[in-house]
């Protein structure tokens, strides 16, 4: 029963009675019960860059329910004083879940064996001590990321809602927040649906809950939300543009350092925007050399400081370049997603990811199919390795709606205001294997049209498919495309690698093409026969047969198989895959390497002798 109902009086045996017109159980006929908690949603214009901030962290234990049925936004479970159930004169649903926690970061998935395959909504509570700092401070929650749609209530309260899986958000707590305890609740909901982005069927597993960091940023009245700092596109490296966006309106000068390149450079802001370019020579990132330079930018009270690497990407007919270099990109696919973590990704697995591509000799990764943590991209800087990062914009997405056009527009402009500054990200991946029809070719040439309103420097791609009438590469998305990715897998669901011959020769290309998926499943120890299924000789020899083919169509210029380590899928359910995509290179165990790695790496490292230094 609706606990908040009003109670008059005692009645005759001394129990409470409820107020006239009032009725406990309306909830019980409302299906339109969650509209209003998709009120106050916050989107990208909402980001604050956090480079150099400090976040106040609110990771650790929270109280946490799964919520099959959304009685907690049916009935208003938060609104509910958080007095202990001893002393409750009416029954309630919900107590806070003090009973049971769990860790946040997490995947509610890999917490409890009985949580494992859970689709639906959840709560996270716990208490916030909150301490006022300077006068004017604002204070934002700042969620990493929250698969699917998360809704914050603060002390009772309904704050804002944010959608989209894999990118972070800022809700505003100014003003909500009182001076010591507050109560913090996050309702998570990651059901698969038609309508959202990913929609309802992928070949990855649907983790659900607060699986990044969770913390409190404090920024000054008036603080820089967003900033830019790049190479000037065709400037040959020797111009750099820096932009910056405050949150609101203000005027003054903003004042930027770049160690060894910038002393103290004035940029002249305006409304709250400003924007300046100037020359300079900085050595330029590559893989090889992957320099950073430290940058400091400051407006008022304010401050904000990153390591930027320089580095020029384009293309030129069928040819990528990197700061004027032509380049191929040895490539791998990786998902995040790991045997006991689940979707949370460790600054030790990450590491772990890119020494393993490093090993393999490559030099780029597809980061598939979903903005992964922040923190890849940055150890990428670091390490000196290429990175594709996409939107989960993935086989059939509703894309005649409008509003699912809205979250995956969302999705993909977070991802490149939180990425922007990274040197190693040279494309933006706007979806992968979709249909050709006239709703996913608007649909995805919008998408293209705003990563180039959002950022210039970068080139635009997608995974396309086969034009299967022609047996040709032929996609009309290509036209809104820098690069033209192919998914295809001559050699496994498509038995003969004839086909790749036949494609290869029949495909005439203005562009240049990379192979973003290729590879096939093999269950790590079993040798199999040449041509055997599930064994690591057939998977290495079609390594063998189809960078042989690749090597001889002068617009392929990059290859990326599908994938660096198995990973977990529903979709899979032989004897031999049990619940996993095994096409990794690696087993599950992120130790065990198939025969094919050796085979990959052998095969980049000549490759990687005949590139330039640039792309070494
Ligand atoms: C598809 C898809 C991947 C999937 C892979 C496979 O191309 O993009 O997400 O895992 O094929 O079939 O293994």
């Amino acid at each position: 029963m609706d606990a908040k109902v009003e109670m008059i009086a005692a009645g005759g045996d001394g129990g409470l009675v409820l107020q006239p017109g009032h009725d406990p159980y309306h909830h019980l006929h409302d299906e339109a019960y969650a509209a209003p908690f998709s009120e106050g949603r916050v989107g990208w214009r909402d980001l604050i860059s956090v480079a150099g901030r400090r976040l106040e962290s609110l990771d650790g234990t929270w109280n946490f329910v799964l919520d099959m049925h959304d009685e907690g936004l049916r009935q208003r479970w938060f609104e509910d004083a958080p007095d202990p159930i001893g002393g409750w004169t009416t029954p309630r649903d919900y107590d806070d879940g003090a009973w049971q926690t769990t860790t946040v970061p997490s995947c509610w998935n890999v917490m409890r064996p009985e949580w494992t395959y859970f689709e639906g909504g959840a709560w996270y509570t716990r208490e916030v001590a909150f301490a006022p700092g300077r006068a004017g401070e604002r204070v934002f929650l700042r969620v990493g990321a929250a698969n699917y749609e998360a809704r914050v209530f603060l002390n009772g309260v309904f704050i804002g809602s944010h959608r989209g899986g894999s990118t972070p958000f800022f809700i505003e707590l100014t003003g909500h927040l009182a001076a010591g305890a507050n109560r913090l609740q996050i309702n998570v909901d990651n059901r698969r649906r038609p309508e959202r982005v990913p929609m309802n069927h992928t070949d990855w597993f649907n983790y659900g809950g607060l699986y990044r960091e969770v913390g409190l940023l404090r920024v000054p009245a008036v603080f820089i939300r967003d900033f830019g700092v790049a190479l000037v596109p065709g400037s040959q490296g020797r111009r750099i543009a820096v932009d910056v966006t405050l949150s609101g309106p203000a005027s003054g000068t903003a004042r930027l350092r770049i160690d060894g390149l910038a002393e103290d450079v004035a940029i002249p802001v305006s409304e709250g925007v400003g924007r300046i370019e100037f020359d300079a020579a900085p050595e330029l990132w590559s893989p090889a050399r992957p320099k950073l330079y430290p940058v400091r930018l400051s407006f008022g009270e304010d401050e904000v400081a990153d390591s930027v690497g320089f580095r020029e990407i384009r293309v030129e007919g069928q040819r990528i370049l990197l700061n004027g270099e032509d380049i191929f990109l040895r490539g791998i696919c990786v998902h995040e997603d790991d045997r006991d973590l689940g979707k949370v990704s460790t600054e030790a697995d990450i590491r772990r990811r890119f020494a393993d591509a490093k090993a393999l000799n490559a030099n780029f990764l597809r980061l598939s199919h979903y903005p992964h943590h922040e923190l890849a991209a940055r150890i990428a800087d670091e390490v000196g390795l290429l990175l594709w990062e996409e939107v989960p914009v993935y086989w059939a997405i509703d894309f005649a709606n409008p509003d699912t056009f809205a979250d995956a527009d969302n999705q993909l402009r977070e991802m490149i205001r939180r990425d922007r500054n990274r040197a190693s990200i040279v494309i933006w991946g706007v979806g992968n294997e979709n249909a050709d029809t006239d709703a996913r070719l608007a649909f995805m040439s919008g998408l293209a049209a705003s990563c180039r309103e959002m950022d210039p420097t970068r080139l635009v791609s997608a995974a396309c498919l086969i034009n299967r009438e022609h047996f040709r590469v032929e996609d009309r998305l290509s036209e809104a495309l820098d690069v033209i990715g192919l998914n295809e897998y001559f050699g496994w669901y498509e038995p003969s690698l004839d086909g790749l011959k036949r494609l290869f020769a029949n495909s005439d290309l203005d562009k240049p093409l990379v192979i973003t998926e290729t590879g096939a499943d093999a269950v790590a120890g079993r040798e199999g026969r040449p041509g055997e299924l599930f064994g690591e000789t057939h998977q290495a020899d079609l390594y063998e047969r189809q960078l042989d083919l690749v090597e001889s169509a002068p617009y392929v210029r990059g290859f990326c198989p599908w994938i660096l380590y198995d990973f977990r899928t529903e979709r899979r359910q032989t004897a031999y895959q049990r619940g996993w995509n095994l096409k990794g290179l690696i087993a599950a165990d992120k130790t065990t390497r198939k025969k094919a790695f050796t085979t990959l790496s052998e095969r980049y490292s000549e490759l990687a002798q005949q590139q330039t230094p640039a792309g070494a």
